[in-house]
C-alpha cells in the first residue's frame, strides 16, 4: 500500500527527520498522475506554465484563471502528493484580493499557495495564514520581477543582499509562511536560511543543503530547448518517463541531486 497523503505537518516532520522533500511542477492531470504515482511529495502548479504550456517568454502572461484551471486539472489526478499553487503576477496587490484569489486556488484543490517576494507580501502572508491558508514564500530569483532584475540572474551574491534575504526569510516565517522556495541563490546562503528557519526550504538552483528540491517537470524530462544549468535531464538513460520521475525522487532523497555543477543559478 502506498504512503498516506502528504500533509503540511508531514512535510515539517520530514525537515525534523532530515528527510529530503521532493517536488516537481505539474500542470495537467496526466503528468500529475505520473508524478503522484512516483511518490514525489509535492506538486507545484507553477506560473512557469506561462513558459512551458503557453509558450511565453516569461511568467507575466499567467492569470489567476489560468492557475485555477491548471490546479483543478492537477488536483483531480492526485492521491498522495501535497498540491501547491502559485499566486501569479499581480494577483495579490491587496490582502483582500490575495484572499479572494487564494480561496479560488484552494477551492480548485490546492493545499497551499505560493507568493513571490517579501516587502508587502509579508503582510499578505500574515493575512492569509491567519485565515487558514497555508502560504509558501518564494525568495531569491523572482521570475515575476524579471524586468526589474534585468534577467534571470543568481540573487543574494553580495553581503547586503544575502543579509536582506535572511531577514526576509525570517520575516515571512514570523508572518506565518510554512514553506519557503529558494530560487537561484548561492548554496551557502540557502544552507544558512535552511538552518535558521523552522519550516522546510525547497531549493531550485540553490544547492544541496535545502530541505527539498523542486524542478520544472519539462526541464527534468529534457523537453525544454534551453535547459537551466541547475537542472538535470533525468530521462537521459531512463527506460520511461515514470522511471525518470523515480530516478529524480531517488537522487533527491539520496542527496545526489543537485551535484556541485548543478548548484546555483542560471547558466
Ligand atoms: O513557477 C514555477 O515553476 C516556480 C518554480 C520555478 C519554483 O515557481
Amino acid at each position: 500500500m502506498s504512503d498516506p497523503r502528504v500533509t503540511l505537518p508531514g512535510l515539517l516532520a520530514m525537515k525534523a527527520r532530515r528527510e529530503k522533500i521532493t517536488c516537481l511542477t505539474a500542470y495537467d492531470a496526466t503528468f500529475a498522475q505520473a508524478v503522484d504515482a512516483a511518490e514525489i511529495d509535492m506538486l507545484l502548479v507553477g506560473d512557469s506554465l506561462g513558459m512551458v504550456i503557453q509558450g511565453s517568454a516569461t511568467t507575466l502572461s499567467v492569470t489567476i484563471d489560468d492557475v485555477v484551471y491548471h490546479t483543478r486539472c492537477v488536483a483531480s489526478a492526485v492521491n498522495r502528493s501535497f498540491v501547491l499553487a502559485d499566486l501569479p503576477f499581480m494577483s495579490c496587490p491587496t490582502p483582500a484580493e490575495a484572499a479572494e484569489n487564494a480561496a479560488r486556488l484552494m477551492r480548485a484543490g490546492a493545499h497551499a499557495v505560493k507568493i513571490e517576494g517579501a516587502g508587502p507580501q509579508i503582510q499578505i502572508t500574515r493575512f492569509l495564514s491567519e485565515r487558514h491558508v497555508p502560504v509558501c514564500g518564494h525568495l531569491g530569483l523572482l521570475p515575476q520581477a524579471v524586468h526589474k532584475l534585468g534577467g534571470y540572474r543568481v540573487q543574494g551574491r553580495d553581503a547586503a543582499s544575502a543579509q536582506q534575504l535572511l531577514t526576509d526569510a525570517e520575516a515571512l516565517v514570523a508572518a506565518g509562511a510554512t514553506l519557503l522556495v529558494l530560487e537561484c541563490i548561492p548554496a551557502e546562503l540557502a544552507a544558512e536560511v535552511t538552518a535558521r528557519v523552522p519550516v522546510p526550504t525547497i531549493g531550485i538552483g540553490a544547492g544541496p543543503a535545502c530541505d527539498g528540491q523542486v524542478l520544472v517537470l519539462h526541464d527534468m524530462l529534457g523537453l525544454t530547448r534551453k535547459q537551466p544549468g541547475f537542472s538535470r535531464n533525468f530521462l537521459d538513460g531512463a527506460s520511461s518517463i515514470q522511471d525518470a520521475l523515480v530516478r529524480y525522487r531517488d537522487a533527491v532523497r539520496a542527496g545526489t541531486f543537485p551535484a556541485p555543477p548543478e548548484g546555483a543559478g542560471h547558466p
